[in-house]
This record gives C-alpha cells, sequence and structure tokens, in this order.
C-alpha cells in the first residue's frame, strides 16, 4: 500500500559545500512542499509546483513560519554519559577516571542500560538528531539494550560495544579475546539489521593493549563495511601517557595506523592537536576528525581550527560528544563550533554550519546515499524547525532580513525549543506541543 503525505513549510537542503559551491549548494524554498511516501523522499520543490501535480486526498501537513531541514547528525557521543553532563572541575584524565568509568559501570545491568538508551535517543530526537554514532560501554548489553530502543524508534544509529583492557578499573575492563568474541556476536547480529549499524570502538590507544588493537585490526578485516570509532589527540596529558605507551609509534595517530585502522568509515573525535604528518595520513586514508566544540571547551582540551584542517584536506564532521558535552542540541553545538572558530581568528558561516549538521555529517559517515538532505529515494528523516520558538528568537528574527541572518540568529538562539517536530523514516516521532508515547517501556 502506498501512503503519501506532503509536508508544506519553508525548506532548505544541501547538495554540496556552501563553502566551495556558493548559492548551488543549496535549495531553498520559502513556500516548499517535500513529499514523502512509504518512507522515502520522493519528491521536493516549490509548493505551488508540487501541489498541483498531485491526485486528490494527499494528505498535506503544513508548517506556518517554520523551516524543515534533513535529520541533523551527530557523528561522536556517549549514550552512557547522559548523567556525566555538568560534572565538574576536571580535564579529560581525572574526569574520566572521577565521574565517567562509576557512570558506565552501571551498564553492566542491562535494565538500566536500557532505561538510559530510551532517554537518550528521546532527547536526541527532541533536538532534531536522527542519527549519531555512539560509544555504549565495555558490556555486550549496553549495546544490545542501544539496538533495541533504536529498532524500535526505527532510527539509524551507529553504535559499538568500547573496548578497553588496561588503565581502567577493573570492572570496566574486558581482554583481548573477549572483546573480540562480543563485537563480532554484535555485529552479527545487529549490523545492517534494519537501520542499525556497528562501529568497531577502541576507547582510545591508553586503554588497549596491544593484543587488543590486534584484535580490531581483525574485526576490521572480516568486516570491511563497519565503522571505526576512537579518540585522538584531545588532551595534552592523554598525548604524553600515549607516547609513553607507544614508544614506537610516529606520533598518535601512528598507534591506530599501525593496525591498520584507518579509512573512509573511521572517526576520530578530537584530533586538536595533530601534526602534519597526522593530517596527511587522515587525508590518504579518508579518516576524518569529529569537532566537538562544547566538549572541548568544558573540558578545557583546546580550540579545534577546522580551517586549518580543510587547508590540508583533512574531512572533518560536527558532534556533541555528551557527556565531556554539554548539550544534546546541534544547534548549539554549532553556536559553540562558532565561536572556537572565532577564537581561532576565522569565520563559520550558517550556511556551512547547517550543510555539516546534515550532508557534510552523512558524508563523513558514507551515509549521503542514505540520510543527509533530501535527495529523491532518501530514508525520510528530518526536522521541522521554528523561527518562533522563544520571545527572543523571535524578536530577533523579525530584524533578520536574509536567509543568512536567520539561519545564523536560529543557530546562536535555538536549542531543543527550536524543533518542533521530528520526523523519522515518515513518521512522527517528536512533537514539542504533544507527548507522544513511544511503545517502549521504560
Ligand atoms: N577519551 C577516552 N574516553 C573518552 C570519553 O569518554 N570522553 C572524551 N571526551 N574523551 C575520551
Ligand atoms: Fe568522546
Amino acid at each position: 500500500t502506498q501512503s503519501t503525505t506532503v509536508y508544506r513549510a519553508a525548506i532548505l537542503n544541501f547538495l554540496s559545500d556552501p563553502d566551495i559551491d556558493g548559492e548551488d549548494a543549496y535549495q531553498f524554498f520559502q513556500d516548499g512542499a517535500l513529499v514523502i511516501e512509504n518512507g522515502k523522499v520522493a519528491n521536493l520543490g516549490e509548493a505551488s509546483e508540487i501541489l498541483a501535480t498531485l491526485a486528490a486526498g494527499v494528505k498535506i501537513v503544513e508548517y506556518k513560519d517554520h523551516l524543515i531541514i534533513p535529520g541533523m547528525i551527530d557523528t561522536h557521543i556517549h549514550y552512557p554519559q547522559v548523567e556525566v553532563i555538568a560534572s565538574y572541575g576536571e580535564q579529560l584524565l581525572d574526569w574520566l577516571n572521577n565521574y565517567t568509568f562509576p557512570a558506565e559501570r552501571q551498564f553492566e545491568d542491562k535494565e538500566y542500560a536500557s532505561n538510559i538508551a530510551n532517554f537518550f535517543l528521546d532527547e536526541l530526537l527532541k533536538c532534531g538528531t536522527t542519527t549519531a554514532l555512539v560509544f555504549g560501554t565495555v558490556h555486550k548489553q549496553s549495546v544490545e539494550a542501544f539496538f533495541e530502543a533504536s529498532e524500535a524508534r526505527n532510527t539509524r544509529m551507529i553504535c559499538g560495544k568500547v573496548m578497553m583492557d588496561r588503565n581502567a578499573p577493573e570492572f570496566l575492563c574486558d581482554t583481548p579475546e573477549s572483546s573480540y568474541e562480543d563485537s563480532k556476536s554484535l555485529i552479527d547480529t545487529w549490523h545492517n539489521n534494519g537501520r542499525q549499524l556497528y562501529a568497531v570502538t577502541p576507547r582510545f590507544a591508553i586503554t588497549s593493549t596491544h593484543e587488543q588493537l590486534q584484535k580490531a585490526e581483525q574485526l576490521m578485516q572480516e568486516y570491511p563495511d563497519v565503522y571505526l570509532q576512537t579518540h585522538i589527540s584531545e588532551n595534552k596529558d592523554e598525548m604524553a601517557f600515549v607516547a609513553e605507551l607507544f614508544p614506537d609509534a610516529k606520533d598518535y595517530l601512528d598507534v591506530y595506523d599501525q593496525y591498520n585502522l584507518l579509512g573512509k568509515r573511521s572517526v576520530f573525535a578530537h584530533g586538536i592537536h595533530l601534526n602534519e604528518r597526522e593530517h596527511q595520513r587522515f587525508r590518504e586514508t579518508g579518516s576524518s576528525v569529529s569537532f566537538c566544540p562544547t566538549s572541548n571547551l568544558f573540558l578545557g582540551s583546546g580550540l579545534l581550527d577546522i580551517k586549518e584542517l580543510e587547508e590540508q584536506q583533512v574531512a572533518y564532521s560536527v558532534a556533541t560528544d555528551v557527556g565531556g558535552g554539554t548539550s544534546f542540541s546541534m544547534l548549539q553545538t554549532l553556536s559553540e563550533a562558532y565561536k572556537v572558530t572565532q577564537l581561532n581568528g576565522n569565520k563559520l558561516s550558517a550556511l556551512k554550519s547547517l550543510y555539516l549538521a546534515t550532508l557534510g555529517n552523512a558524508k563523513t559517515l558514507q551515509l549521503d546515499d542514505k540520510i543527509g538532505s533530501f535527495k529523491t529515494g532518501n530514508e525520510a528523516d528530518f526536522a521541522v524547525l521554528d523561527f518562533n520558538s522563544t520571545p527572543l528568537m523571535a524578536l530577533k528574527q523579525g530584524k533578520c532580513k536574509t536567509l543568512a541572518e536567520k539561519l545564523f540568529a536560529m543557530i546562536i538562539l535555538g536549542d531543543d525549543r527550536a524543533v518542533q517536530a521530528t520526523y523519522v523514516a515518515g513518521n512522527c516521532v517528536h512533537d514539542r506541543d504533544v507527548t507522544i508515547h513511544s511503545d517502549v517501556n521504560i
């Protein structure tokens, strides 16, 4: 049975990077129509043109004074760190030991993990984020709980079990063998199961032995289309410890490179303090850096220079890194990305920001043939943004003349309140003014 629904609103869609292609990089329809058929994008255009082509009786949903954009994508986030947000006073290594590791211990309990997974996914959807690349904990059941919760919402999510076998409390350590077996079993069950995808997840160089990194390498060889996610060069003390643990590596990235963990589906969070050789290896392998501005500010890690990455032709995406990051909202994250870029003496435009949060992030995940834009046939994940979401936003929007100004105000002043509704594969999964009861018991 064919089901068709048309969404009428202002609509913004990217075709490419606006810093490179200017006005050719995006489509903007002040009075647009997005046609969804069976959970996929069927058409996009001016409402006047599209509505004339439709059969009588097709359902039309109108969002007056709203902006529809593709569902946003978060390329680095930890679902077990919801409660770690806003933990006072530490930088990375002490923050991990004092706050994060104790919190992650609770995910040995599958029921606890399910509760948090459900909370986490609802929070993302409230913020208009429909896809994320997500860390679980060391516990296999944490990832089972996550995928079950994502499957129930039909969200496209990428998740992996953390591999860590040293320099962490014993209660959070696996072994090379158990991490391999657990990851393998999760891949066999969940990778490409519906919309779920798997990422091999060594936490970072500090917490894996040589033997465990070899197991990660083996997994990547046995399953060439899974992702790899980890952390790199976030914090100076972290980097000094890595240099101590791997004296033979040329630099931090070389640790991962020695185990052949680089590639187009490899996402390295932070990368604040990379050298030119590392940039070159990122470029040569198509690996990407995930820029996490709220986390980098909150943990005092540093200011990533995205213009330098562009000059070096290093692919990068934008992410929240909750719970080192302080917000689930990609709008707030883009706002902090703007400020970090200002401190580096550069600019980050609103169009570029929204490109990054949608098509740009989809490209770094090699998923732009499925999500991140309203290309015909793509999965119909989208967010409906409200230009009048708060009195201040409404006042400011009234003063904005151009689209660029309106989008910039949306980013700088926006958060979850600016998201009127979120759709996943054509179904409304969040409406700010309606409580939608999911079929998952919490
Ligand atoms: N490096 C290793 N683990 C983590 C983590 O959980 N959060 C952040 N921000 N950095 C890390
Ligand atoms: Fe992280």
